[in-house]
């Protein structure tokens, strides 16, 4: 059974002083709500409130808090450097690799977010790995091959034991935060495309079973019509994850 997932990407926003109480004001929502309680909900926020927004989550039925990057070195002289161990340590569950904006901002490289995903999987955590085109990507009918480049060099060495601890989420880059979402076409359209790959790599139940998220400009208006797609199995959430009615509500559009 694919797991369903509603995971809020907070980014670099927030002081503390505003991030406590909007992760109060979220789980309250949730407490009162019986609709959520089967989907998997993951928090993501910088990593300096991760132990705080641990103990707050602790308690309430499937939910996880998770870190937005690590580092792909295990430990050692890496100053300001953050290690999957260390996010483990202070109750993260889920760790967020290759974001587009790592990749761009960062020139995080194929190959570095393969040694992520590994040292993630060997903590006992579970990657979000992150894969999308750019606008110009798809405008020259490319979106398949950059998709299938990004699998295959960061995901595609892993046993089969190991890629299905993996969360994967298709995030158009055109589509993060410009308020261009995919159409439900297009996500499920690139969601078949990857598990076409992964039948091929693996075999049709490692791809029939893993949890693709969409993300890009998913909001509470879209994300019914978004998730009903039989591909998508829930949502990788940026600005509308910083909302707390917003967020539920987009968790409540979970199919039942
Ligand atoms: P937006 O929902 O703000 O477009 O961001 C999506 C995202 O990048 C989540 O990781």
């Amino acid at each position: 059974m694919r797991k369903k997932i509603v995971a809020g990407n907070w980014k670099m926003n927030k002081t503390y002083s505003e991030a406590v109480p909007l992760m109060y004001e979220i789980k309250d929502l949730l407490w009162k709500s019986k609709k959520a309680e089967s989907v998997i909900k993951i928090i993501v926020p910088p990593y300096l409130y991760i132990h705080d927004f641990y103990e707050t989550a602790k308690g309430l039925k499937n939910l996880f808090v998770g870190g937005q990057n690590c580092a792909y070195e295990e430990s050692g002289a890496y100053t300001g450097e953050v290690s999957a161990s260390m996010l483990k340590s202070v109750g993260a569950n889920y760790i967020i690799i290759g974001h587009s904006e790592r990749r761009s901002f960062f020139k995080e490289t194929n190959a570095e977010l393969k040694k992520k995903t590994d040292i993630t999987l060997k903590q006992g955590l579970t990657p979000i790995f992150c894969i999308g085109e750019t606008k110009e990507k798809r405008e020259a009918n490319e979106h398949f091959n950059v998709v299938e480049t990004q699998i295959s060099e960061s995901l595609f060495h892993l046993s089969t034991e190991e890629f299905q601890k993996c969360v994967l989420a298709y995030e158009p880059v055109w589509a993060i935060g410009t308020g261009l979402t995919a159409t439900s076409a297009q996500a499920q359209e690139m969601h078949h495309y990857i598990r076409s790959l992964i039948e091929k790599k693996y075999s049709k139940p490692v791809s029939d079973n893993i949890s693709i998220l969409y993300g890009g400009s998913c909001n509470e208006k879209n994300a019914a019509e978004l998730f009903a797609c039989p591909d998508v199995d829930g949502g990788l959430i940026g600005g509308a994850a910083l909302k707390a009615k917003e967020f539920v509500e987009i968790i409540h559009s979970i199919p039942q």
